[in-house]
């Protein structure tokens, strides 16, 4: 399930396979780490058996530290009390320092990658290719967000008035309550937790209930590379009662959070409320849910269709925000959508449910028991409603040796929009595949969605991709490549409709989301 689109370069920190044009793309901030541009952290090459040996190394070596999640409403309440306290110091603090904090946590984390994968990989299940991806992004997020945070802080005169001096700069908001997901449970947690604290925030991290361990190593890793526990806080803990406590504390100034949509739209409610005492409107920064659909259309090079829908549906086992749950293939009675639904599933059959321990495996356990009966319960409505094309078998006595719940892939044709696996977002190994009269039609139903997410189109009429980009009104849309591994500073990640409110991860404006503007004008 590797993604072709990622970088397969040398080690980390090798830039000499970097073209040198790369480097002007996104100037280096002087004065961060060593001056270096940005680039993507290459993943792991696991053609290689040097490669593969370190990786398994990593994965023997990996614990999973046990992290009880019994963090109490008062825990949050003292954290929050610290976090405050500390923020004018930190607030003050040179934004360069704070910055370098940052490039050395990413060292840290490059020098551990392997073993970071391993807990990953024992936490939550991803198999080796995804979990090598989310360490990845996460140092990747750290290296970006490093460069992206300085010049914020830098007075930029506007205009160039005679007697009269007018600049504008950036703020930091305030404490800021991040609570992460499973799904990336190093990546995103660590994404949203540095962009709030490299922009002068301090910051509250409630991490996933089922991942703490891998977001407890972030933390100390943070504060290894010089982040001041002040500054940072940690309190694993149940969301009904410390994610609430956070989200609806007046002295938290912002909101972070990647997750169900349920959750998300109940933090911007609470958000919303400002009571007397609370100085300033909560900043929400949301990513929730989608139920992405790929476009196949008549043209499509079917190869490639093929395996960019395979990776995007299944990869973590259907298991990301960005994730395929919807092909809609263009019928116009030339047997296409025959074709596309056979080579799909003869594909999809090829892959591996087992350990993801092991580099052989593509399909490895759901994340809990409550995921897998959703999923469950989506697939026999699937059987209901429309035809099960493919419905794979887990071996048995692997959720015994695995000691968790397995959902092996399954993928529906003959789907109607109205179908529940067309409109319900299962977060799974389950694939609805529809059908559209022509390219209009296809966008029609594409788009007839509230979630607002990624997208895709496999075409070879220029005019089909053009319309696309003008019509597909999703956040990231992909154009003949699957539809997951958004890279940093590459593709900036993040959707609209019912899939979030906030700029894109990854982006050049997402810090924006962690900062006031201000604005000073002096009679000179
Ligand atoms: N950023 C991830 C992706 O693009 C999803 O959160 O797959």
């Amino acid at each position: 399930l590797a993604s072709p689109h990622h970088d397969n370069g040398k080690g980390s920190g090798d830039l000499s396979n970097v073209a040198p044009e790369r480097h002007k793309l996104s100037p280096a901030v002087e004065g961060v780490g060593d001056g270096r541009a940005f680039f993507t952290e290459p993943l792991r090459d696991f053609s290689r058996a040097d490669q593969r040996d370190a990786f398994t190394a990593g994965i023997e070596q990996a614990t999973v530290p046990q992290v009880a999640n019994d963090g109490t409403v008062e825990d949050i309440d003292k954290a929050i009390s610290a976090a405050d306290a500390y923020f004018p110091t930190w607030r003050d603090r040179d934004p360069v320092e704070r910055a370098n904090m940052l490039v050395r946590a990413a060292d840290i984390m490059r020098a551990r990658r392997d073993e970071l994968s391993g807990v990953i990989i024992k936490e939550n299940g991803k198999c080796w290719v995804d979990a090598d991806a989310d360490v990845c992004e996460a140092i990747d997020f750290m290296e970006y967000y490093a460069r992206c945070a300085v010049p914020l802080f830098t007075r930029e005169r506007m205009g160039l008035f005679i007697g009269e001096l007018d600049e504008q700069w950036y703020t930091p908001r305030g404490v800021t309550g991040v609570i992460s997901p499973w799904n990336f449970p190093l990546a995103i947690c660590t994404g949203m937790t540095t962009a709030a604290l490299v922009t002068g925030n301090t910051v509250v991290v409630k991490p996933a209930e089922q991942t703490p361990g891998i977001a407890k190593i972030m933390a100390e890793i943070l504060w290894d590379a010089g982040v001041p526990k002040e500054a940072l806080h940690f309190v694993p803990g149940k969301g009904e009662t410390c994610g609430a406590a956070l989200v609806r504390d007046p002295r938290v100034a912002v909101l972070a959070f990647t997750g169900s949509k349920a959750v998300g739209l109940d933090i911007i409610k609470a958000a919303g409320e400002t009571p007397e005492h609370q100085a300033f409107v909560k900043k929400v920064v949301c990513e929730m849910g989608g139920k992405n659909a790929v476009i196949i259309d008549t043209s499509a090079d079917l190869d490639e269709a093929v395996l960019g829908v395979r990776a995007s549906a299944f990869g973590f086992q259907g298991q990301k925000c960005s994730a395929a749950s919807r092909v809609v293939c263009v019928d116009d009675g030339g047997g296409v959508y025959e074709e596309f639904a056979k080579r799909l599933v003869e594909s999809t059959r090829a892959l591996v449910v087992g350990d993801p321990k092991l580099p052989g495996t593509d399909i490895g356990p759901v994340i809990d028991e409550e995921a897998a009966s959703k999923c469950r319960h989506f697939i026999q409505r699937g059987k209901d409603q429309c035809t099960c094309a493919l419905e794979m078998k887990v071996p048995d006595g692997l959720e015994a040796q695995i000691g968790k719940p397995y959902v092996a892939p399954a993928i529906f044709t003959d789907v109607k929009p109205e179908h529940d696996v067309a409109r319900e977002e299962i977060f799974g190994p389950v694939l609805a595949v529809l059908r559209a009269k022509d390219f209009d039609d296809a966008l029609r139903i594409a788009n007839d969605s509230p979630y607002k997410l990624t997208g895709g189109v496999f075409s070879r009429k220029p005019a089909h991709l053009e319309r696309a980009k003008r019509e597909f009104r999703v956040g990231n849309l992909y154009l003949n490549r699957g539809i997951t591994g958004a890279l940093v500073a590459r593709q900036p990640f993040g959707g609209f409709g019912m899939s979030g409110v906030g700029s894109k991860a990854g982006g050049r404006d997402y810090l924006l989301q962690f900062v006031e503007p201000r604005a000073s004008c002096e009679n000179t």
